[in-house]
């Protein structure tokens, strides 16, 4: 594994540590205790194990670093320099079910800038990680986006859409519009870091969604810009929005599927 600094190596120890229970609590899925938190979004006492398990060992490399984590919300709030941003189980309903599809990420932030991230998928035994101004990797080689440059050779993915969403059109017609717009298959695989680790990786060509949180991004938007790939926040715009809608490409269809998704916005 190249990792590049001291703190990349906080992050990968934290998550290695807190993989070996997600594994083990992957492997008793069955005996989980599952609570609700909301619509479409679960919490499990492994998430909470994870996140604990990530947050000693973040704490122990640095006591009076913030963080925000989904679970547990913030710590050390007054620490404005430096933050780590933290989601324990990316892909919780994956999880849930058995399908071996979901991430730890890592982010974090100096000075509120976003420098580091780690997203680790436990199951494939695969990381993704970037830190600004070195590159983004997986496991151990330095990964891009892919040179596609027409929607209708590339293959997409999205998420969502959440129950409470004001864009809840039926998601099987919103497939059928879009496909009939960008000529291109779309996968739906239910982790957002994955999805932006994917599209940093050269697997996905691009991967948008609507209506998601900070720590949901935070790891994936380091990674993905230093593999090259642009993120573009929708309506209402920015990283800092409640609801951050996220396009995330190659530079070379970018212009083609922002185009359809538009088009399929105002029909
Ligand atoms: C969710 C996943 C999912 C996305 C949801 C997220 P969680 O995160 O990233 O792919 O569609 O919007 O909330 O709840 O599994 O951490
Ligand atoms: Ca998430
Ligand atoms: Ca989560």
């Amino acid at each position: 594994m190249r990792l590049n600094s001291p703190r990349m190596t906080v992050i990968y120890n934290a998550c290695m540590k807190a993989s070996k229970s997600l594994i083990r609590d992957f492997g008793e899925i069955e005996k989980l205790q599952v609570s609700t938190k909301g619509p479409g979004d679960f919490v499990t006492a492994a998430d909470k194990r994870t996140e604990k398990i990530i947050i000693e060992e973040l704490l122990k490399a640095h006591p009076d670093y913030g963080i925000l984590s989904e679970e547990i919300g913030e710590i050390n709030k007054e620490n404005k320099e430096h933050r780590w941003i933290i989601d324990p189980i990316d892909g919780t309903l994956n999880f849930l079910n058995g399908i071996p599809h979901f991430a730890i990420s890592v982010g974090f932030e100096e000075k509120g800038e976003l420098v580091c991230g780690l997203i680790f998928d436990p199951i494939k035994n695969e990381t993704f990680f970037a830190e600004k101004g070195s590159g983004a990797f997986f496991n151990n080689s330095r990964i891009r986006v892919s040179k596609k440059n027409k929607l209708k050779n590339s293959i997409l993915a999205t998420g969502g859409p959440k129950f409470n969403s004001p864009k809840k059109n039926n998601i099987f017609q919103e497939y059928i519009k879009i496909s009939n717009l960008v000529d291109a298959p779309i996968r739906k695989f239910g982790s957002a870091a994955l999805g932006m680790s994917y599209v940093a990786a050269g697997r996905f060509d691009a991967y948008w969604e609507w209506e998601l949180n900070y720590w949901d991004i935070a790891a994936g938007i380091v990674i993905l810009k230093e593999a090259g790939g642009f993120i573009e926040f929708i309506e209402p715009g920015t990283i800092n929005s409640t609801k951050r809608n996220i396009l995330t490409t190659n530079s070379s269809i970018l212009d083609e599927l922002k185009a359809a998704l538009v088009k399929k916005n105002i029909e």
